[in-house]
């Protein structure tokens, strides 16, 4: 019996890897801030459990792991799912933005990852981040969204060359566009119809679509099973084409 712990899980890609993951067969706990929308996630499978908060300190990230393992026995796998997009260039983006953004983006990943070690070095486990091609290369006025991204690519090689021989895994999956409340939001931002604005992102994509949440939630429950045992420190796009 495998545990999961997936951040970001009341909505898109963070939802559907939580249901993908559970349907082959782990226990998961998901985590995200709207409690309603959690428990829609968990009457999917008794396997999800659910955990309702806020992530912004390393005390709560301590807090989930441990509750996690409390509830299940242990620990196998970290998703990290959560994220913020603020669309913004530098001489636009304040102080806090600047730091909401890298709190969620890169420093809860980092938290809940050093908490979830032991665990994971005890179970041979891996972690599973999700950075963006915006984390390859620069989006448009998206520069502390750029930054985390692309800081989140590195921790994770890093984590991956450090804790390798300890029998932990580390990779990162970096979507193009996901049809996912993030990228909608995008449509208010451009003052488009949503449609068409899912439609001109999806003409970016060399294979002229954008991924549905559950298209990366297939490639995350590849990596994180032990099919994938010799993926480490991998930097795994799948964004039709966007970055080739
Ligand atoms: N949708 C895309 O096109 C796209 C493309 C590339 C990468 N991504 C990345 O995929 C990940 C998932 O995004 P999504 O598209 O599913 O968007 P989403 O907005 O549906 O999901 C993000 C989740 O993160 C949660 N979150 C944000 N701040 C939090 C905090 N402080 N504490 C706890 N939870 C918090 C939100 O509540 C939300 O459920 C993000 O890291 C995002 O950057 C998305």
């Amino acid at each position: 019996m495998a545990v999961a712990l997936v951040t970001g899980a009341s909505s898109g890609i963070g939802a559907a890897v939580a249901i993908a993951l559970a349907d082959a067969g782990w226990d998961v706990m998901a985590a995200g801030r709207d409690e309603a929308r959690l428990e829609e996630v968990a009457d999917v499978s008794d396997r999800i459990a659910t955990w309702t908060g806020d992530l912004t300190g390393s005390a709560d990230c301590d807090e989930l792991v441990a509750d996690t393992v409390d509830e299940f026995g242990g620990l196998d796998c970290l998703v990290n799912s959560a994220g913020i997009l603020l669309r913004a260039d530098a001489a636009e983006t304040s102080d806090d933005d600047w730091r909401d953004t890298m709190t969620i983006n890169l420093d809860v990943p980092f938290y809940l990852s050093r908490a979830a070690l032991p665990h994971l070095i005890e179970a041979e486990g891996n972690i599973v981040n999700i950075s963006s091609y915006w984390g390859i290369q620069a989006g448009e006025r998206a520069t502390a969204y750029n930054t985390s991204k692309g800081a989140l690519i590195l921790l994770t090689k890093a984590m991956a060359k450090d804790h390798g021989r300890e029998g932990v895994r580390v990779n990162v999956v970096c979507p193009g566009g996901v049809d996912t409340p993030m990228l909608a939001a995008g449509a208010d931002e451009e003052e488009m119809d949503t449609e068409e604005f899912l439609e001109m992102v999806a003409s970016f994509s060399p294979n002229g679509r954008i991924a549905t949440p559950e298209d990366i939630a297939g490639l995350i429950v590849f990596v994180a099973s032990d099919a994938a045992r010799q993926v480490n420190g991998a930097v795994l796009t799948i964004d039709g084409g966007l970055t080739a």
